[in-house]
């Protein structure tokens, strides 16, 4: 009796040193490091080692990116300015974040990278009800997901519940949230002056709900301190948001100094000072690691 699905092509080619269009090295490659897990990241949260996190949204960036020891991977829908082109993440599909994920989580397999991958749930994809969110999630998860994150405070924490009661993953993303830029009146700073308060208590109610990570971007960075050494279940990512983060994140291509648009102030190029990615992508897991980025004098407010 014939099978009626397809069956996907081998993902082992034998690649050889010409081979086009940058072929991956197959998946032979004996692994030298551990996988990252959430029990290793915790520890890496407790022992106070500063977590490294760069966007990817392709197999070969995510490769890359894993070969320089990034630990964190984050298939972010800034996919959507980045890589199609639009305004604002507002018009990224769940369907586009799974093709994404899929391919960077494939990228990694084929060099038996070690990075925690992460995916963002896309505007639409989790605000109608808690079951719409696990239906979401679940796509991004069986495309190669470890973890998937989601934008907002207050109404996101039973959601948050609910997808980490059902053993997925979460981290939370606090202060500048792009897919509400609309209602946010732009990309400005959040957190400052009585809104800190608010901004604490979801961050609070995130961690007791089971997030473990938690991203915060552009809010001062006395406020991120403050949440950092407070939140000790939940491993802070600051984008903007100072050096006492728990972690950074920056976006791929800012941090290679490609974006064609105004760069942000809390972005260092850090191909101003590399011969090459690969060392462009090393330099920044160090400077995170040894606290050297961010320089709240010139990234933080
Ligand atoms: O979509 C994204 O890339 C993000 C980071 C900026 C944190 O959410």
């Amino acid at each position: 009796m014939s099978n009626s699905t397809t069956t996907p092509p081998p993902e082992t080619t034998s690649a050889s040193p010409a081979s086009p269009y940058g072929t991956l090295p197959p998946a032979s490659t004996p692994a030298s490091r551990k996988p990252v897990s959430l029990p290793r990241l915790a520890d890496m949260h407790a022992r106070g080692e500063k977590i490294s996190m760069l966007t990817a949204y392709d197999a070969t960036f995510a490769a890359m990116a894993d070969a320089a020891g990034v630990d964190c991977l984050l298939v972010g829908d800034s996919l959507g300015m980045v890589c199609q082109g639009l305004a604002s993440t507002v018009g990224v599909s769940l369907e586009t974040m799974r093709y994404h994920t899929d391919s960077v989580s494939r990228g990694l397999r084929r060099v038996q990278g070690t990075a925690w991958l992460i995916a963002d749930l896309p505007f639409g994809s989790y605000q109608e009800s808690r079951e719409h969110a696990l239906r979401s999630a679940t796509v991004l998860m069986q495309a190669g997901a470890h973890m998937v994150k989601l934008e907002g405070g207050g109404w996101t924490t039973e959601t948050v519940r609910f997808l980490v009661e059902r053993g997925i993953p979460v981290c939370a993303h606090l202060g500048l949230t792009p897919q509400t830029v609309h209602a946010l009146g732009g990309y400005r700073v959040q957190g400052k002056g009585d809104a800190g308060a608010l901004l604490k208590q979801h961050a609070h109610a995130l961690q007791d709900a089971g997030a473990t990570m938690l991203v915060l971007e552009m809010v001062p960075a006395a406020l991120a301190a403050e949440l950092t050494t407070e939140l000790t279940h939940c491993a802070t990512i600051g984008i903007g948001a100072g050096k006492a983060t728990a972690g950074q994140v920056l976006v791929l291509h800012d941090m290679l100094g490609i974006n064609l648009g105004k760069m942000p102030k809390f972005v260092r190029n850090f191909m101003a000072d590399s011969s090459s990615i690969a060392e462009a992508l090393a330099a920044y897991v160090r400077a995170v690691k040894d606290g050297s980025f961010p320089d709240d004098r010139l990234h933080a407010w």
